[in-house]
C-alpha cells in the first residue's frame, strides 16, 4: 500500500483520502487498538475502491457466539479490548450462543448444565470483552427494536445479515455488509470505507421482481425470499406486486408508518433473501422509503415473474413428522409475533419444546406485560441473547425442528445438524401441541 502526503490528507494508494484525525489514528497518536482498526478499514477501502473513510452513527458488531468464535476468537477480542479500544458511537451486539442468564433452564436433562458450563463461561468472557469496549451487549440480531433506529439516509456500519437488510431496505439507512472485525473496527473509529451500499448509486435495482402470487404470511414471505435471493444473489431486487400494508398515516416511529405485521413480514423476507443469497438491499413498490425514486430500476434490469411460493417451501422444508422443538423468533421476534404464539396456542399445552427467542429487552416488555409468564403456563419459553443457529444445539439435544423462518430453516441443517419442518406459523404451533409434524 503506498502512502504519501497530499496537503492535509494522506493518500492510500491511488484513491484513499484521509483526515487528520484519521492520518493520527493510523499513526498510533490513540493508541494501538484505534491504530488496529483503522488499519483494518483503510485495507478494506483499499480493496473496494473507497476514496474516502465515511462518519457512522451507529454499529451492529456479529461473531459473538463462542460456538464460532472458539478460543482463537475470543482471545483476539480480549486482547483488543486490553489495547484500549473503546467504541466511539453507539454499538449493539448479535445474538450470542446462549441465555446468558438463564441458561441452565434450556432444557430438562439434568447432565446439560455439567455439558454447557464451559461453553457459558468462555461466552460470558466474549460479552466481557465487548461490554469492556464500551459496547450494549444486546444480543439481538433485531437492534431496531433495541432503540438502535437509524433514520432515512443515515450512514451506520452493521454486520448480521438480516439486520442489514431491514436498516437498508426498510429503515433507509446505508450500510454494506460488515463482518464481525471490520463492524468493530467501524464502532471503534466511528467510521466506515464509503464503497457500495453508502454510494447512491448502488442502490439501483438490478432485479425486478413481479409477484403474481398471494404473499400473505411471515413463512410465506421467508419462501418468497429463499427463492428471490437464489436469483438475485448479491444484486438489489425491486418488487412489484407485493402487499405490505401501511397505516394511513406514517409516523415517524421505526418502519415510517408500517404496521407491526408488516415489521415482521420484511424481516422474515429480508433475512430469506440475506440468506439463500447476498441481498442486502431491496425495494418494495409504494412501501420502502426510496422505492419511488426516479431511475431506480436500471435500464436493464432482469425480469422475474413469480406465480406460486411452491419452490421456496420445496427449497426449505424437509421430511418426516417427529418433531422435538418448535422455534419461532428469526430474526428476533416482536412482541407481536408472541402476541400471535400465545393466540394460536389457545390455552392448550406444548408437547415439545417451544422457543421465542427475542432480544432481552424486548423480552422484558413481555415479561411486564404478563406475556413470558402466559408462554410458559402453556410450556413454551422466551429464550433471550441467542437463537438455535448460534447456539450450541448439539449440546442442548435437539434433533427435529419445526420453524416459519425462512432464514431459520436454510441454515438450521448446516449449522446446527437440525431436521427441519417448514411451514406457517398456524401449522408450528400444531406442531408443538401435537408433538408432531402435520
Ligand atoms: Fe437472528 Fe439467529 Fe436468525 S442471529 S436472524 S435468529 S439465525
Amino acid at each position: 500500500m503506498l502512502l504519501g502526503l497530499c496537503g492535509q490528507q494522506l493518500m492510500i494508494g491511488p484513491m484513499m483520502r484521509l483526515t487528520d484525525e484519521e492520518q493520527a489514528m493510523l499513526a498510533g497518536a490513540f493508541g494501538p487498538g484505534v491504530q488496529k482498526a483503522i488499519e483494518i478499514l483503510v485495507a478494506l477501502g483499499a480493496i473496494y475502491g473507497a476514496d474516502s473513510l465515511v462518519p457512522v452513527i451507529s454499529v451492529q458488531v456479529a461473531g459473538v457466539s463462542y460456538k464460532n468464535l472458539g478460543d482463537a476468537g475470543l482471545e483476539f477480542l480480549a486482547e483488543w479490548a486490553a489495547q484500549g479500544a473503546r467504541v466511539r458511537v453507539p454499538t449493539t451486539l448479535n445474538p450470542a450462543g446462549l441465555d446468558l442468564e438463564r441458561w441452565r433452564e434450556l432444557g430438562s436433562d439434568a447432565n446439560l448444565v455439567h455439558r454447557l458450563e464451559h461453553f457459558a463461561s468462555q461466552q460470558s468472557r466474549v460479552i466481557q470483552s465487548f461490554a469492556s469496549m464500551g459496547i450494549r451487549a444486546t444480543c439481538t440480531c433485531t437492534p431496531y427494536f433495541v432503540g438502535n433506529v437509524p433514520a432515512c439516509g443515515d450512514h451506520v456500519a452493521w454486520a448480521e445479515s438480516s439486520a442489514v437488510s431491514f436498516a437498508n431496505s426498510v429503515l433507509g439507512a446505508r450500510t454494506n455488509r460488515e463482518g464481525g472485525p471490520s463492524a468493530l473496527a467501524a464502532a471503534i473509529t466511528g467510521r466506515t470505507p464509503g464503497y457500495g451500499l453508502h454510494l447512491p448509486q448502488n442502490r439501483r435495482a438490478q432485479l425486478l421482481v413481479e409477484v403474481h402470487c398471494p404473499v400473505a404470511s411471515s413463512a410465506d414471505f421467508g419462501a418468497l425470499g429463499t427463492m428471490v435471493g437464489q436469483a438475485a444473489r448479491n444484486r438489489v431486487p425491486y418488487f412489484r406486486g407485493l402487499d405490505v400494508p401501511r397505516f394511513q398515516a406514517p409516523s415517524s416511529e421505526l418502519g415510517a408508518g408500517l404496521p407491526e405485521a408488516s415489521i415482521d413480514h420484511l424481516k422474515a423476507l429480508g433475512a430469506a433473501m440475506a440468506a439463500s443469497g447476498a441481498v442486502a438491499l431491496y425495494h418494495i413498490e409504494d412501501v420502502t422509503p426510496e422505492a419511488d425514486q426516479p431511475d431506480l430500476i436500471v435500464p436493464d434490469a432482469e425480469i422475474f415473474s413469480i406465480r406460486t411460493l411452491a419452490e421456496g417451501y420445496a427449497a426449505l422444508d424437509g421430511e418426516g413428522d417427529e418433531i422435538d422443538l418448535v422455534w419461532i423468533g428469526c430474526p428476533h421476534a416482536s412482541l407481536h409475533e408472541l402476541r400471535q404464539v400465545i393466540r394460536l396456542l389457545a390455552g392448550r399445552q406444548t408437547q415439545v419444546a417451544l422457543w421465542v427467542t427475542m432480544a432481552r429487552q424486548v423480552r422484558a416488555e413481555a415479561e411486564k406485560a404478563g406475556l413470558v409468564a402466559e408462554l410458559e403456563t402453556l410450556g413454551g419459553q422466551v429464550v433471550a441473547d441467542t437463537c438455535l443457529v448460534v447456539a450450541p444445539v448439539k449440546e442442548l439435544g435437539f434433533r427435529h425442528m419445526a420453524t416459519p423462518s425462512g432464514k431459520g430453516a436454510y441454515y438450521a441443517p448446516g449449522h446446527s445438524g437440525l431436521k427441519v419442518r417448514y411451514g406457517s406459523l398456524e401449522a408450528c404451533i400444531e406442531a408443538a401441541v401435537a408433538g408432531r409434524w402435520g
